[in-house]
């Protein structure tokens, strides 16, 4: 894996922006793997600003998010849905229809979690997969001890998470869901490539030890070590851990 380290959170979000813009335009019908979370905001912003100032053009790409909560319909405001329409689909010309995520309303998740695979696997796979890091070590919702061959299926968040995302839900940890669907970590490896953006001092610790330590179902992202094309791009206080 290639670390990249940027002086800060604005050049960081900045250049992953870029890396998603450079390869939509190599690739206008690219398959693009995308995440939510704080820190990708800014990503989404620069991405916007990107499109409005050149020709970039969304609307050959198709989107598989990694993952949604379960019980928490798409209009509402906490689901990922939203949070997607908000910050990208509602600001660039990407189709409904071509924007996926897994439906964590579905009457039976076994069903919908297979559904997802197949719909990535028809869709050719993933071209660019973007990853932030949640504090205990998971990409996607892929807590510890999430299995390294691991696909799309239904998944507890842990305590940490529901804490590091009780922000979200006005400060409530009692009211994030406690479950999710989410790509597994197999179906992320499967990505050709893969950029894991993380900023703040928040995050030192959790990065070094999965891009340092050793390759361990209890640090989700330390899968990444196996993957032949990655990207870590951080700044320099989400660097601050690693020797
Ligand atoms: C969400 C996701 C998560 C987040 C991670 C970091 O779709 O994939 O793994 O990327 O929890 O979240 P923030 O950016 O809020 O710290």
């Amino acid at each position: 894996m290639e670390v990249i380290v940027c002086p800060d959170a604005e050049a960081a979000t900045s250049l992953v922006a870029k890396l998603i813009a450079d390869r939509l335009r190599a690739k206008p019908e690219l398959v693009l793997g995308l995440a939510t979370g704080r820190t990708m905001e800014r990503v989404y912003d620069h991405l916007v600003a990107i499109r409005r100032s050149t020709d970039l053009d969304f609307s050959g790409c198709r989107t598989f998010n990694l993952d949604e909560y379960i019980g928490i319909p798409g209009d509402d405001a906490h689901s990922y849905r939203y949070y997607m329409n908000r910050h990208l689909f509602d600001r660039v010309e990407i189709a409904a229809g071509n924007a996926f995520l897994p439906d964590g309303m579905a009457s039976d998740l076994r069903a919908e979690a297979n559904r997802y695979e197949q719909a990535i696997r028809e869709a050719g796979g993933i071209d660019l997969q973007l990853l932030g890091i949640g504090e205990a070590g998971h990409i996607g919702f892929n807590e510890p001890l999430s299995a390294l061959k691991s696909r799309t299926r239904e998944k507890a968040l842990t305590q940490i998470t529901r804490e590091q995302n009780a922000a979200m839900f006005d400060g409530d940890v009692n009211r994030v869901p406690l479950r999710a669907l989410t790509m597994g970590v197999g179906t992320i490896l499967d990505a050709r490539e893969i950029v894991l953006l993380a900023t703040g001092k928040a995050k030192a610790a959790v990065l070094a030890r999965a891009v340092e330590g050793p390759i361990t179902g209890m640090i989700s992202a330390s899968a990444l070590q196996l993957h032949p094309n990655c990207k870590i791009v951080v700044d320099e206080l989400a660097a601050a851990a690693l020797t």
